[in-house]
């Protein structure tokens, strides 16, 4: 393991349980087409997503119009508190698409998704895989704005705002994206389950592989599970080897 690799799973608190973890992986990995359980969870219904005049409109704009609507967008109430939308900021050509949830407080007054801790972390295990920031990584979340109290988003503002992910995943092109948290993961892989239950196992949103792994906030409170992140990234990296 190179020094720089080991610097940075020890600020992940992963260095410890790398090699151990990294063993069992391989041993998932070996196997990956058939412990790997495909993605079995039960969708949503198609009618949780709105495929109205709006929707068709936001699917045919380009970048400078899809990211002029975002910012004046009023389409649901979480635009009457934020200070700004937070688009997402990243390389719009990148390989990588990590999404998040929603801007928190610092979000919110930047216009910069994950700064702060949280953004700390996620920047630290990007590092680990060999990825930076805006260098073919874009990152962008669920809901532009940001919910009140950091309170989870409530159905009907991740409808309202689900058209311009999915513009900017179609206009990315993304070879693979990771899923940060259980909000992220439910709208993505359009389904309830768990976190605990939808890591581990390769979804497609439109064709495009998805993995899940925890959000960094919550890793922030739950060291132990660092280590499953890490395994999350390692899943993903091998994902994208097999894809290039
Ligand atoms: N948490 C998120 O999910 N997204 C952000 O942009 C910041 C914190």
């Amino acid at each position: 393991m190179s020094s720089r690799r080991k610097i940075i799973l020890k600020e992940l608190g992963l260095l410890p349980l790398w090699r151990i973890k990294s063993e069992n992986l391989q041993n998932t990995i070996v196997s990956a087409d058939s412990s790997r359980q495909e993605d079995q969870c039960e969708k949503r219904p198609a009618s949780d997503i709105s495929n109205n005049t709006r929707r068709q409109q936001i699917l045919h704009m380009d970048w400078d119009q899809l990211k002029a609507e975002v910012a004046h967008c009023t389409a649901c109430a979480l635009s009457q508190s934020r200070t700004q939308a937070v688009f997402g900021i990243g390389d719009e050509n990148a390989d990588w698409l990590c999404v998040g949830e929603g801007p928190g407080a610092r979000e919110d007054v930047t216009g910069e998704p994950f700064v702060g801790p949280a953004g700390k972390l996620l920047d630290n295990m990007l590092s680990a895989i060999g990825l930076q920031r805006g260098n073919n990584v874009y990152i962008a979340n669920i809901v532009k704005c940001r919910p009140p109290n950091n309170r989870n988003p409530e159905v009907h503002e991740t409808m309202q705002c689900e058209p311009f992910l999915a513009r900017q995943i179609e206009l990315i092109k993304p070879k693979i994206i990771i899923a940060l948290g259980k909000i992220a993961a439910q709208n993505l892989v359009k389904c309830d389950d768990k976190i605990s239950n939808l890591r581990g196992t390769l979804h497609h949103y439109s064709g495009i592989p998805l993995i899940v792994t925890y959000h960094p906030a919550y890793l922030l409170r739950a060291l132990p599970d660092k280590a499953k992140a890490w395994e999350d990234l390692l899943f993903a990296k091998d994902i994208m080897r097999s894809i290039k």
